[in-house]
């Protein structure tokens, strides 16, 4: 049987292993973090070329204050922490999603961890941050209209490939197999 060439994975359920626990929702995120590890040092063997990982999406802004700072703070340290790994495990970070609502220091860190990989072919790590499948056509609808507005593009050179092309995804095949960690279906 060969392996889906992508997979992604909705990390939820964080909640729900923490407090059946009794521990606080953050050491359910952080193992969260610490099974993400796990998962990208297995997936090159498994024969997976692309790892997709729904860690906060558009509409998370809506969880408590203290939560939404918990997760922005797990990237920057995942970020800080095992990009060399990552880069020396041949992995490219790709992220997708709407930057410009994150803060500026996450952006640099994210933009840093793009650079660095960017010639690397033995996996690629999609990172979903701040993301929303809606959200991510909007904002690509916007930069063609602009580019239409601008008077360089027709809008008649819009087709669906050239959109695609367009997306935070471009480049990137569907995903095979979509796993939700909280185990529902
Ligand atoms: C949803 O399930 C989970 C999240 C909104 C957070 C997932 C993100 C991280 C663990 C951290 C940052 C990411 C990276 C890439 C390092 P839930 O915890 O709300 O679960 P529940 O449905 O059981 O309440």
């Amino acid at each position: 049987m060969t392996s889906p060439a992508h997979v992604a994975i909705i990390m939820d359920g964080n909640g729900r292993w923490a407090k059946a626990r009794g521990l606080p929702r953050l050491a359910g995120h952080r193992a969260g973090v610490e099974a993400l590890r796990n998962t990208v040092r297995a997936a090159p063997g498994l024969g997976i070329s692309f790892l997709t990982v729904y860690a906060f999406s558009s509409e998370n802004w809506s969880r408590p204050k203290s939560e939404v700072s918990d997760l922005m703070g797990l990237l920057k340290i995942f970020i800080r922490r095992d990009l060399a790994e990552l880069h020396q495990n041949g992995v490219r970070v790709r992220i997708i999603g709407d930057r410009a609502g994150l803060q500026p220091d996450i952006r640099s860190l994210l933009e840093e961890a793009e650079t660095l990989t960017v010639r690397n072919d033995a996996l690629t790590l999609v990172i979903a941050f701040n993301y929303g499948g809606r959200d991510e056509i909007v904002r690509t609808a916007r930069k063609l209209a602009s580019a239409v507005a601008r008077g360089e593009l027709d809008s008649e050179e819009i087709t669906a490939e050239s959109f695609a092309g367009s997306l935070d995804t471009q480049g990137i095949p569907d995903p095979e197999l979509v796993i939700r960690t909280s185990g529902e279906l």
